[in-house]
């Protein structure tokens, strides 16, 4: 498949800051391609950059085969979807949709044909004349879908377009922008701060820290295989054991934890001196007797049960100083299980714990 964007080392600074450092991914064709990491780590202005709005220092980046750099935003074959919407709070529905096109030149007949168009994508049929100040914010938030997509852009940027929706029309949102996405084929380029959006959603995932790019691949890649720290803990729940390896060979490597001991878990590549060894509560099995196989075979006590209606995250003390946090699922039986204070063994096998060298 052919690349729609790619992004060349690229940089930005604010003063003395780097906003973004050394930036590189490819996007294809159709892609639904996620940029994800906390709050400051320079998702937005990696954006802008690709939409013209702001200018690398660094690098270069090319959209459609072309070099953008020196080419301004309305030159440019994106388009972007604000968190904030930037509806005409004066015009309809329809005018909205359109305004881009009649600004282009396009003749009223045909941008309201268009703009009826990319409105039934979006499902607002019948919707037309409203205002926006007659909508929901779901309503709003389809209404600046269809106003990026009226112009078929090949790149949409959209930058947390769902985070001024609640959570309940957010989840149905995912799925209908996924719905969208792929009836379009136009590629999206889709940014948030939220990982299960990201899982949800994307095709796959750039992670970001303080600027840089620190791993991207699809979303079972980055949470079974997390290439450092950060990704495994910003990626869903992780217990993480610091340690020295001791012995290595098929994929599996043995790790000497000061207060627990031996523990095991595979490897990606091979492994030695300090490393963490990271278990995520799912892959934690618990039983009232020590289970006896190759893996790794730890002991506790309950101190803490959370419900979250699916699953139960049980809190274990290793009487260390150490907690860990299991994870079951609330399936009728295993879930009433353990209470507080009850004793446990715990374990994992090999195969369910990485070790992460970064
Ligand atoms: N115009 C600007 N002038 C100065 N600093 C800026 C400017 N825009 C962004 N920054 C800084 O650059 C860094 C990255 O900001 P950016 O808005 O790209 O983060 P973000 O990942 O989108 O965060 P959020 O999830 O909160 O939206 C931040 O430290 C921010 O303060
Ligand atoms: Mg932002």
């Amino acid at each position: 498949m052919s690349d729609v964007i790619a992004v060349e080392g690229v940089s930005k600074r604010f003063g003395a800051d780097a906003a973004v450092e050394q930036a590189s991914f490819e996007v294809t064709q159709g892609e639904f391609f996620a940029l994800l990491g906390p709050s400051g780590c320079g998702k937005t202005t990696l954006l802008r950059m690709l939409a013209g709005f702001e200018t690398p220092d660094a690098g270069r980046i090319i959209i459609g085969g072309k070099d953008m750099t020196g080419v301004p935003p309305n030159r440019r074959p994106v388009n972007m979807v604000f968190q904030s919407y930037a509806l005409f709070p004066h015009m309809t529905v329809a005018e909205n949709v359109a305004y881009g096109l009649r600004a282009g030149g396009m003749n009223a007949k045909d941008a309201t044909r268009h703009a009826t168009e990319a409105l039934a994508l979006v499902r607002l049929e019948g919707m037309e004349k409203r205002r926006p100040d007659m909508l929901s914010g779901g309503q709003k938030q389809r209404v600046a879908l269809a106003r990026a997509l009226v112009k078929r852009p090949k790149v949409l940027l959209l930058d947390e377009p769902l985070s001024a929706l609640d959570a309940k029309l957010r989840e149905t949102m995912r799925l209908e922008l996924v719905r969208l996405q792929e009836s379009v084929g136009i590629s999206f380029v889709f940014v948030t701060h939220d990982q299960d959006e990201a899982l949800s959603m994307a095709g796959r995932i750039a992670v970001m820290e303080k600027g840089r790019i620190r791993q991207i691949a699809n979303p079972r890649g980055l949470y079974e295989t997390p290439n450092c720290r950060f990704v495994a803990d910003f990626i869903g729940k992780a217990n993480f054991f610091g340690g020295t390896v001791t012995h290595q060979g098929s994929g599996i490597a043995v790790v000497n934890c000061p207060d627990l001991g031996l523990l095991t878990g595979r490897m990606e590549r091979s492994v030695s001196g300090a490393v963490t060894l990271m278990v995520r509560p799912e892959r934690i099995r618990l039983s009232a007797a020590p289970l006896t196989d190759d893996g790794t075979n730890l002991q506790g006590r309950v101190t803490h049960i959370a419900y979250y209606g699916d699953e139960s995250r049980i809190v274990i003390d290793l009487g260390t100083g150490r907690t860990v946090t299991a994870s079951i699922a609330n399936d009728g039986e295993s879930g009433a299980r353990w209470r507080v204070d009850s004793e446990v063994f715990l374990s994992w096998r090999p195969d369910d714990a990485l070790i992460l060298t970064e």
